[in-house]
């Protein structure tokens, strides 16, 4: 099991991810606007729709998700736009932490959680990539819900957190000292429950805390999961 409030190494499953990422690039048609998700995962959707972009002559503009998205993006020649400047998104793909049965996910190990929900939930089509060690019987067993709060209530927002049974963690990382800070300015706190029985519940107290900018529980936006699996097939839910 990882540690609640860290990614999976990015090379863990890197075939499986490979596969999921290459599939669902295969959905994107010239002409559409597309979400790009974070993640490793992802980052073969990414790699792919630079290769059709240059060998297959397709024609789409992407709208990234995170800093980390839009550098990749641009590596890979593929034209971008900003939010603002479209009416809508045809197609998202973006990568999970953990999924259920049900379609829903935890996100935000990169803690980009709060650019992807926006994006992610606005597209006609939401698709995910997963390698199957995302794929759990409960939410919130393995991985904690990243919480991306306003820096001047972290403290207030932890206390929250602890009310509603999680064990919350200001999130540090590498490189800097200090807490991580997102991509938008803002602290992110790693909320670990013992399992989340209710997502839909859960969700809607997370998004009710004063101080919360976002949360990386996903319930009921995504339209299709596709699992690379350890063995080199693919399944779709
Ligand atoms: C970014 O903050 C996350 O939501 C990622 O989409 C998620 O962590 C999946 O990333 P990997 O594909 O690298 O596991």
């Amino acid at each position: 099991m990882v540690s609640p409030s860290m990614k999976r190494d990015a090379s863990h499953g890197k075939d499986a991810k490979r596969k999921a990422g290459v599939e669902a690039a295969s959905l994107v048609q010239s002409g559409m606007v597309v979400g790009l998700g974070t993640g490793s995962t992802t980052a073969f959707a990414i790699e792919e729709l630079g290769r059709r972009i240059k060998d297959e002559g397709l024609e789409i503009n992407g709208i990234p998700t995170s800093f980390s998205a839009e550098i990749l993006a641009q590596k890979n020649g593929i034209p971008l736009q900003r939010l603002a400047d479209v009416a809508g998104i045809d197609l998202a793909i973006d990568g999970a932490d953990e999924v259920d049965a049900g379609r829903n996910l935890i996100k935000g190990g990169g803690a980009a959680h709060t650019m992807e929900k926006v994006i992610d939930c606005c597209a006609t089509r939401f698709v995910v990539v997963a390698d199957d060690s995302k794929v759990v019987p409960t939410l919130g067993q393995g991985f904690a819900v990243p919480v991306e709060v306003l820096p001047f209530a972290w403290t207030v927002v932890r206390r929250q957190l602890e009310q509603l049974g999680a064990n919350p963690e200001l999130r540090f990382g590498a490189g800097k000292d200090g807490p991580v800070i997102t991509d938008l300015g803002h602290f992110v706190l790693d909320a670990k429950f013992e399992g989340i029985d209710d997502p839909p519940l859960l969700d809607r107290e997370l998004s009710g805390i004063p101080g919360v900018v976002e949360h990386g529980l996903f319930v009921g936006v995504v339209e299709q999961v596709i699992v690379g699996q350890s063995d080199g097939s693919l399944s779709k839910f």
